[in-house]
């Protein structure tokens, strides 16, 4: 079982870089599929969420190699059309391979998808967005058996603005003929991020980014040369970090439109908050004040992944905090954890009020990847040492984690036993 030790109390100073955007990366991974050639990607973070995509991918029989923080992935031959069981659960996302091996290869087996514990997470969107596009899908002993002879555009309502829904129903509606319209479309950065490859690979994609996309079926063909949209909730995790721990610390390499919302709540808190180009330094206050309501909402709204980093951050605040998560339902495992330091956290349903008190070290677990990563946000602020356990979680999704708090001065170190 892997571990960090934290001892907390340190205040962070320097400057942190900012790797590329994990999801982001994982459906332009899947989206590698459609165009049958060479597809070279900079800015791809190391993590086991991506080594899990590249595992599908050669499973599936593209080349891949990494050189450095570019991996170049060669769709030409592509021999299979399921996914492995166990990369199934390894990862949530892996779902969003449904769209491209159906597109590619007109049929697709995949067991129904694994990841985060942080609710139900169905994909009835996903299979009914598929099925009006012309694919056949049934359950066959927990296998997903989807088959396409005559895939057409159509308009495509998304009842929520679901990430994966709208990047599954995308990538398929390259491969369909005539126009899909995806209506109430998810508005994420890393959709717009999606669109840019696929044009860069010869797809008419209109939209990205807004409500409504447009895709005229035309399969993408050309060799894409693409670099991996900055991590907004990387940043968020590091600007959480800094204003619960005081100090002065600048990231470089993110994208400050995309976390805006978390800066306005950290602003709100007592932090002074200056962006410049791809640069945001965060001056915290000696302790953060309180924090006007945190609401969880698809982009442009505050990010529910943030959310957690946020809370940890919240608990140590002079003041109180109202946590309201709407996208998930079980998106507070990481509280009781907290609680364990000491935090005053009343949760009623999708609610948590946060009442800020100096916290204490004590020996945590990780919940999931956010949840992971506000244990270690709060270690971090609190008095005495820390044990964040299931580092597992939080491997999946932040590259260099304990080294690049180490280069802002915290005491972080990992035990692998
Ligand atoms: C993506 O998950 C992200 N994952 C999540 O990040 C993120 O929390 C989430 O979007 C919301 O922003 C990746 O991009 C790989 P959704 P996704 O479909 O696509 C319900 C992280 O920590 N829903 O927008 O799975 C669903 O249950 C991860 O990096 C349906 O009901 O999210 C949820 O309540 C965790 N039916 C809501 O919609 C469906 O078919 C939002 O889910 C699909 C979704």
């Amino acid at each position: 079982m892997s571990y960090y030790v934290v001892q907390g109390g340190q205040t962070l100073r320097g400057s942190v870089p900012i790797s590329g955007a994990k999801n982001s990366v994982l459906p332009i991974l899947a989206a590698t599929l459609l165009n049958g050639g060479r597809n070279v990607l900079h800015n791809c973070p190391d993590l086991r969420d991506v080594r899990s995509a590249i595992q599908i991918l050669e499973h599936l029989g593209c080349k891949v190699s990494r050189e450095g923080d570019t991996v170049t992935v060669d769709s030409t031959v592509v021999d299979r059309w399921d996914v492995p069981h166990e990369l199934m659960r390894e990862m949530r996302s892996s779902v969003i391979f449904l769209g491209p091996i159906l597109a590619r290869c007109g049929r697709a087996r995949l067991s129904l998808p694994g990841g985060c514990d942080i609710g139900q997470r169905p994909i009835d969107l996903h299979l009914s967005a598929l099925r009006k596009l012309g694919a056949v899908i049934r359950e066959q002993g927990g296998d997903i058996l989807c088959e396409a002879s005559d895939l057409q555009g159509r308009d495509i309502i998304l009842s929520f603005p679901s990430v994966g829904a709208t990047e599954n129903t995308l990538l398929t509606a390259t491969a369909c003929g005539g126009v899909t319209r995806i209506i109430n479309a998810a508005r994420e950065p890393e959709i717009t991020d999606l669109q840019e490859f696929l044009r860069k690979a010869g797809a008419l994609v209109l939209g990205g980014g807004e409500s409504a996309i447009t895709v005229s079926g035309s399969t993408p063909r050309r060799d894409v040369e693409h670099t991996i949209l900055p991590d907004r909730i990387e940043a968020a995790t590091f600007l959480c970090a800094a204003a619960a721990c005081g100090g002065e610390v600048t990231l470089t390499g993110a994208e400050p439109e995309h976390v805006g919302t978390v800066i306005q709540c950290l602003r709100d808190a007592g932090c002074t908050v200056r962006s410049a180009g791809r640069t945001i330094t965060l001056l915290a206050p000696k302790r953060l004040g309180s924090m006007p309501t945190v609401r969880t909402m698809p982009y442009p709204g505050f990010p529910t992944d943030s959310q957690a980093p946020l809370m940890a951050a919240a608990c140590t605040a002079q003041g109180s905090a109202l946590f309201i998560e709407t996208i998930f339902e079980n998106r507070f495992r990481h509280a009781a954890e907290l609680q364990r330091m000491g935090a005053d956290i009343r949760i009623s349903g999708r609610t948590a009020l946060v009442t800020g008190r100096q916290l204490h070290g004590a020996r945590v677990r990780s919940t999931d990847l956010r949840g992971g990563a506000a244990l270690v946000v709060a270690a971090l602020a609190a008095q005495g040492e820390s044990r964040v356990e299931a580092l597992t979680h939080i491997d999946r999704g932040y590259e260099h984690f304990a080294e690049k708090l180490i280069a802002l001065g915290a005491s972080i170190r990992r035990v692998d036993d």
